[in-house]
Parts: C-alpha cells; sequence; structure tokens
C-alpha cells in the first residue's frame, strides 16, 4: 500500500498521511431532526457533559467529546435523537441533497447513516427506496430506521446491480459503494495490511458494475453521487473516468458545499476526465477526517 501512495503522492505527503493515520479522529454526531429540535438536544448533551462544535457546512452535524462516556450508551442516543457519524458520511446526504416529496434510491444503504439523513432531509415525505444484499446488514438497516422514526422507506434486500428489475425511475441516486476502506485507517488500523490490490480490484469492478445499474434507471435530469471511505484513486477516480466514457449522457456537477479538497485528474501521472477535479476527497493529513471521496453527477435529458 504504501508503495502506491509513495508513486501518487511522493515522500513528504504519504509520511504525513501515515503520521495523521496514527491520531485519532474526532466523535462526530449528527441530529436527528425527526426527532429533536437541535438546540433542544445540545443543551441535553451539554448538561451531561458533553462538549459539542459544530460542523462549519452541517448545520445538523457536530464534532462531540463524550469524554468518559460512550457516545451509544446515552438514553438520547436509544431514543433516536442523533446518530453517531462521521463528518465525511454527513456530507454524502448534503451532497445529494433529497428534497421533501421525491423519490431517492440509497442502493448500498446499510447500516443506514446515509438513508436516515436524507429521511431527515426530506422530513419523512416522499419515498426512499433503500437497498442492500447483505442479510446480516440489513437488520441494522431496520434497526436504525425504526430508532430515528423514519418512515418514508421501503427497505429491500437484493442485488443492486439489477436495480432494472424494479419499476422505480428516482431523481436521486445514492451509491455510497462497498470499497476497501482505505480511508479507515485512522479509525481501524487493521486496515492497513487486511487489503490487498487484489481486493481493491474486485471493488472496483462491483462498483463499476453498481455504478451502470444505478445510470441505467436514474430518470433524465436526475442526480447520482458516488462516495466510497476509500482514498485510492482506483475505486475513485479510475472507476468514474470509466464510467463517464461508458456513460457519456453522465456529467460532473460542481458541489456548491466548501469542504475537501478537488479530485485528481492526473493521479500516477495518467491523464483523466478533467472534470473530475469538480470531485471531492477528505484526507486525514489535510482535513482531519477519515478518508473519503464524494463525486456528484447529473444525467443529461
Ligand atoms: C459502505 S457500505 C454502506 C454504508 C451505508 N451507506 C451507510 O451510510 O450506513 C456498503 C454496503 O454495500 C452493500 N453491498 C455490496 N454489494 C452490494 C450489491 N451488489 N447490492 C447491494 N448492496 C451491496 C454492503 O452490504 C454494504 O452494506
Amino acid at each position: 500500500m504504501i508503495e502506491r501512495y509513495l508513486a501518487l503522492w511522493g515522500e513528504a505527503e504519504t509520511l504525513r498521511f501515515l503520521e495523521a493515520c496514527e491520531r485519532p479522529i474526532r466523535t462526530s454526531i449528527r441530529v436527528n431532526t425527526l426527532k429533536t429540535p437541535i438546540d433542544l438536544l445540545v443543551k441535553r448533551l451539554q448538561s451531561k457533559g458533553v462538549v459539542l462544535e459544530g460542523v462549519p457546512w452541517l448545520a445538523e452535524g457536530y464534532y462531540a467529546d463524550f469524554g468518559s462516556i460512550s457516545p451509544g450508551s446515552l438514553f438520547e442516543h436509544m431514543l433516536g435523537f442523533y446518530y453517531i457519524q462521521g463528518v465525511p458520511s454527513m456530507t454524502v446526504s448534503r451532497v445529494l441533497n433529497p428534497q421533501p416529496g421525491e423519490m431517492v434510491m440509497d442502493i448500498a444503504a446499510a447500516p443506514g447513516g446515509k438513508t436516515t439523513h436524507m429521511a431527515q432531509m426530506m422530513e419523512n415525505s416522499g419515498m426512499i427506496v433503500s437497498i442492500d444484499e447483505d442479510r446480516v446488514r440489513i437488520r441494522s438497516l431496520q434497526g436504525n430506521i425504526l430508532r430515528c422514526g423514519v418512515n418514508n422507506t421501503l427497505v429491500l434486500r437484493g442485488d443492486a446491480r439489477r436495480l432494472e428489475h424494479l419499476p422505480f425511475h428516482p431523481n436521486r441516486i445514492l451509491l455510497d459503494a462497498p470499497c476497501s476502506g482505505e480511508g479507515l485507517i485512522p479509525l481501524d488500523p487493521s486496515r492497513k495490511t487486511s487489503r490487498s490490490m487484489a481486493d481493491i480490484r474486485y471493488c472496483a469492478d462491483r462498483q463499476q458494475d453498481m455504478l451502470s445499474s444505478a445510470a441505467k434507471v436514474l430518470a433524465g435530469g436526475g442526480s447520482l453521487v458516488y462516495s466510497t471511505c476509500s482514498i485510492a484513486p482506483e475505486e475513485n477516480e479510475f472507476v468514474i473516468d470509466d464510467f463517464l466514457k461508458k456513460q457519456p449522457e453522465m456529467k460532473i456537477d460542481d458541489i456548491a458545499i466548501d469542504f475537501g479538497s478537488q479530485g485528481y485528474v492526473r493521479p500516477f501521472g495518467i491523464q483523466l476526465d478533467k472534470s473530475l477535479a469538480r470531485a471531492r476527497r477528505l484526507l486525514p493529513h489535510e482535513h482531519k477526517t477519515e478518508g473519503f471521496f464524494i463525486c456528484r453527477m447529473t444525467k443529461e435529458g
């Protein structure tokens, strides 16, 4: 892995990345506005000694220092008043920006961090079709939907590479794709050695297939957000570059929120579609978050 990042970034940046991976990432929570007004929960948590600081670009997002309290053990968590969620994950749903009354698909949905966030943005109206193929993880998705008071969601277990068999043509699709998790090393150091290049290739193939399936069913003029918790260009910029070649009706959009840095257009010296600069990267050594990639696209026509 280090050899790949030396080739991508050179020695100085790779070292900064490796050092950042040894530092803890701040815990963050998203206030579930389906269950509580933001200011009320902030007061309740502060009265229990939790130190909160707002995420600049997310009204419902807070960095939260729980001290010796386990973040998932509070009554307010059990009641669904907040969701423990990384800042990049919360940003993904904001980038897709689903509106009340719309029809949305979340095609890699479990355990539901982004489905439940989109439901609150949609004020529990319209419909979210949340799909995941994993029998065990789908139970967590259902549990989180219940805990968060979400009631606009249809949960389906199945393979999102075959979406054309469903009778839905949504205006917005989220693909928070299965990936190597190379961005999660600060949270899970075992990922330094547990994933090989073969795993990355396997994920990239699946990501391509899921993207193609999403493009088939997305309504004309609709938006597709692709995200991963990987910093590997092989699972991000290269996947999107291939996808744009196969699906010329898909175009990368600017992202209106100010966070992160630009997607790469020449990783490892290989020239990719220049519009990839509009995608965003979050990097442990630049932004003090877990690593993430977010790209928003529109289907022309
Ligand atoms: C990164 S996780 C999704 C996390 C989720 N979006 C959230 O915010 O809580 C990726 C998910 O994709 C699911 N998955 C992998 N391949 C799939 C497929 N072919 N069809 C549907 N889901 C798939 C995995 O089971 C896993 O739950």
